[in-house]
C-alpha cells in the first residue's frame, strides 16, 4: 500500500473522513500525539489498527468525540462527574472510562464492559470527526512498543506501507498521551498520568481521586491491570534506558563512571556542556511541561543516532511531571538507579 502524507487542509480532511466512513485507517494528529484512527463503530476498521500497530488484541482504544452529543455513541449511565469534567476539560486531554455502549464495536473494548472516550481539541482531529460522523478509536500511531509519535513524520517512519493517508497538523502541543480516569468504579481512579493532573481532577469532582498502582511500579506476575495498556513495556527505544535519580553533580559523576562507548545521557536542556558524553536534552528542569512536549522525540532521537546505553535524568513526580515519569519509566523497563 502506498501511504500519503498531506498537510491537513479542506481538501486531505474530506479524503480523510471519506476513507474512514469507508472502513479505512488514517493518521490524525491530536494535541496529545498522532492518533491511528478508524470508525469506532465498524469491528473490521477497528481490526486494521491492532493490525498496523501489532498491538495485542486484549489492549482497549480510546474512541474520539468532536461534541457531547456523540458521547452516548460511545458509553452509557454516564455519571453527573462525567459532564463536570467534560465541562472543565473537553475539548483537551482527558480520556474518561465508563459503562459501554451497545454500539461501539467489541473490538474497541477488548472485551470490557467499559469504554474509553475523549474529545480531543486539536482542530484537524475534531474536524475529521465531524466529517466522519462517528467517533472514532484512535491509539497512537507508533507500532507498539515503540515511541508514541508527534510528528507526522514520526507516523510515517512506523506506518509507511501500512496506511493509506497521513494528515500533518504540526508538531503535537502537549506530547504525551491524555490522562486517564476511571468513572466506572466506586471511586474516580487515575489509570495513566498525563497533562491534566490529579489534583486539577480533584478539584473538580470534589473528592478523592484514587491513583493506580501501576503508574508508578511494575505489575506482579499474574497481577491483573485495571488499564491493559500498563502492562506492556511501552515506549521503549532500542537503547537500554536507567533513570538515575539525584543531583545533577552526582548524576554527573555516574555518567563519568560508566562513560562507554554507546553510552548517551538524556539529560535537561543546558546540562550538556558539563557532561563527558553525548547528550539529547528533554525540555528544562523546571518546565515539565516543556518535558512533555520533547521526551518522545527525545528517545526517537536517541536511536536515530545509535545510542546504545541511555542514562536518564529523572522527571519529578508529581503535577505534569508525574505523566513524563510514567512513560520514562516505561521506556526504562522500570529499571532506576539512586545516585
Ligand atoms: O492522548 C491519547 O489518549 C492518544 C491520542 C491518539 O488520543 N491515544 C492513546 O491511545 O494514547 P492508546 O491506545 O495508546 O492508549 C489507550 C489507553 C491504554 O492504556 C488502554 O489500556 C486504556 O487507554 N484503555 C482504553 N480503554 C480502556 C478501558 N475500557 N478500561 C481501561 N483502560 C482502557
Ligand atoms: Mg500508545
Amino acid at each position: 500500500m502506498q501511504t500519503e502524507l498531506k498537510n491537513a487542509d479542506e481538501q486531505s480532511i474530506g479524503q480523510a473522513a471519506a476513507l474512514l466512513q469507508a472502513g479505512e485507517i488514517v493518521g490524525i494528529p491530536t494535541e496529545t500525539v498522532y492518533g491511528l484512527a478508524a470508525s469506532s463503530l465498524s469491528d473490521s476498521a477497528v481490526t486494521k489498527i491492532f493490525k498496523a500497530k501489532g498491538r495485542p488484541q486484549d489492549n482497549p482504544l480510546i474512541s474520539h468525540i468532536a461534541s457531547l452529543e456523540m458521547l452516548p455513541m460511545v458509553v452509557q449511565d454516564i455519571p453527573e462527574s462525567a459532564y463536570r469534567l467534560a465541562e472543565a476539560f473537553w475539548p483537551g486531554p482527558l480520556t474518561m472510562i465508563m459503562t459501554r455502549s451497545e454500539q461501539v464495536a467489541d473490538s474497541v473494548c477488548a472485551g470490557l464492559p467499559t469504554a474509553a472516550v475523549r474529545m480531543p481539541s486539536h482542530p484537524v482531529a475534531l474536524e475529521v470527526i465531524r466529517k466522519a460522523g462517528v467517533p472514532l478509536a484512535a491509539p497512537s500511531a507508533n507500532l507498539s512498543g515503540s515511541p508514541s509519535p508527534t510528528t507526522a513524520q514520526d507516523v510515517l517512519a512506523d506506518m509507511q506501507g501500512k496506511i493509506p493517508l497521513i494528515l500533518d497538523g504540526g508538531a503535537c502541543s502537549v506530547g504525551v498521551e491524555s490522562t486517564v480516569i476511571s468513572l466506572a468504579g466506586a471511586q474516580p481512579t487515575l489509570l495513566r498520568p498525563g497533562y491534566i493532573t490529579p489534583e486539577q481532577l480533584e478539584e473538580v469532582l470534589g473528592c478523592p481521586v484514587a491513583i493506580s498502582d501501576a503508574i508508578l511500579n511494575r505489575l506482579k506476575d499474574g497481577e491483573k491491570a485495571a488499564s491493559p495498556g500498563m502492562k506492556y513495556k511501552h515506549y521503549a527505544p532500542k537503547a537500554d534506558v536507567t533513570i538515575v535519580n539525584g543531583t545533577f553533580d552526582a548524576y554527573k559523576d555516574y555518567i563519568r563512571e560508566h562513560n562507554e562507548k554507546g553510552v548517551f545521557a538524556l539529560c535537561f536542556e543546558g546540562e550538556e556542556e558539563f557532561l563527558p558524553c553525548p547528550c539529547v536534552t528533554y525540555g528544562h528542569e523546571t518546565r515539565p511541561d516543556e518535558q512533555a512536549r520533547a521526551l518522545f522525540s527525545a528517545l526517537r532521537e536517541l536511536d536515530a543516532r545509535g545510542a546504545k546505553t541511555v542514562y536518564a535524568r529523572s522527571p519529578e513526580k508529581t503535577g505534569i511531571a508525574l505523566a513524563v515519569y510514567n512513560r520514562l519509566l516505561r521506556a526504562a523497563a522500570f529499571r532506576v538507579t539512586e545516585v
